[in-house]
């Protein structure tokens, strides 16, 4: 028994001396040290020794065991090691290599433009508002001098809000003016400096040119002694801020209910310089923005008494006022979520 004993030690170090993986190292375990194998097998026949015998034979059946565990073990440990060292050498860090650039997301190109506007504005003295998105027709509309069936509101065409029978007539705001009763109701009697930047909604064609949803940022200032010059002053200003020292605006009659007189505002084409191009339609301006003074039946719906005070409004798309200083050439890009588009800002 002990020969037989021996000659599966012998075998089993032998076949271990060739052994290089950590796999077939569990294989040859599972050959020599499971509980079915040539040393458990030997082990049975203890039973056919005499009592004299058998603590002999019991001790060197657990010396080969031990011996081969050993074996083993120092084995496992060195393969591993040699592993982890290939692993290490493979894996190894180049920190020579140029580093990846991570994308870095950026404010859309009307926040920006926003956040232009509401800065140069703060810092006239004008403080940020907003209001609502939803708002009456009596806010969208009477409050700001449009009589009931007035051909001017066909110059905004209005999506109009579902409502339970007998309801106020509501609407998705046209434009930002009703924020003008808001502020002014607000602050009535006393003088009043915001802008009140915010979505608009009109049930347009889309275009190029024109979109169903758009910003507008509405400006109003009401208090005594204001003229048309503070206005044209202030939006000079604004232009010169934006634009750089070089823009120059323009005042042109126009019509908006709201606002008596009422001008529409252009800057001098910047691309051009006012020399014609296809930019400006070869007229050397752009149409910037709508302005004027409050008219007195606003002023008084909003609780200022128009024979002692006054105020001026002006009302600007900032896709618009964006379009034009980066020379965009279709409206649409601005919700199309293009990042071929949005990147570039
Ligand atoms: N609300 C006008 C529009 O949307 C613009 C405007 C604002 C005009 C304020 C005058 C004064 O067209």
């Amino acid at each position: 028994m002990i020969e037989q004993l021996e000659q599966v030690e012998k075998q089993a170090l032998a076949e271990l001396e060739a052994i290089t993986t950590v796999e077939s190292l569990r294989t040859w375990r599972s050959t020599y040290l499971a509980k079915v194998g040539p040393i458990a097998e030997i082990s049975r026949g203890m039973g056919k020794l005499s009592a004299e015998e058998r603590p002999r034979v019991g001790q060197r059946i657990n010396a080969v065991k031990q011996s081969l565990q050993g074996a083993y073990d120092a084995l496992e440990q060195k393969l591993i090691a040699e592993q982890r060292a290939r692993e290490l050498e493979h894996d190894r860090v180049d920190v020579t290599l140029p580093g990846r650039p991570a994308p870095a997301g950026r404010l859309h190109p009307t926040t920006q433009t926003l956040r232009e506007i509401e800065r140069i504005f703060s810092n006239l003295g004008f403080t940020v508002w907003e209001s609502p998105e939803v708002e009456t027709d009596e806010y969208n509309f009477g409050l700001l001098n449009f009589p009931p069936d007035h051909p001017a509101r066909d110059m905004q065409d209005t999506f109009f809000v579902k409502m339970p029978p007998g309801s106020p007539k509501v609407v998705m705001r046209t434009h930002t003016s009703p924020g003008q009763i808001h502020a002014m109701r607000k602050f009535a009697p006393e003088p009043v400096r915001v802008i009140l930047p915010g979505k608009c909604y009109r049930m347009e064609q889309v275009t190029a040119r024109s979109e169903m949803m758009f910003y507008q940022v509405e400006g109003l200032a009401v208090g005594e002694n204001i003229t048309m010059g503070d206005l044209k002053g202030t939006l000079q200003e604004f232009a010169t801020q934006m634009y750089g020292p070089e823009a120059t605006i323009r005042f042109r009659p126009s019509y908006f209910p709201f606002t008596e007189p009422s001008v529409e505002v252009d800057a001098r084409c910047f691309l051009c310089s006012g020399k014609g191009c296809r930019m400006c339609k070869y007229s050397g301006w752009l149409e910037i923005l709508g302005a004027g003074m409050v008219h007195p039946n606003v002023l008084r719906n909003g609780g200022y008494d128009p024979e002692r005070f006054s105020g001026f409004a002006f009302g600007m798309g900032p896709e618009r006022i964006a379009i034009l200083k980066y020379g965009i050439d279709d409206i649409r890009w601005f919700w199309s979520g293009d990042l071929r588009f949005l990147e570039q800002f």
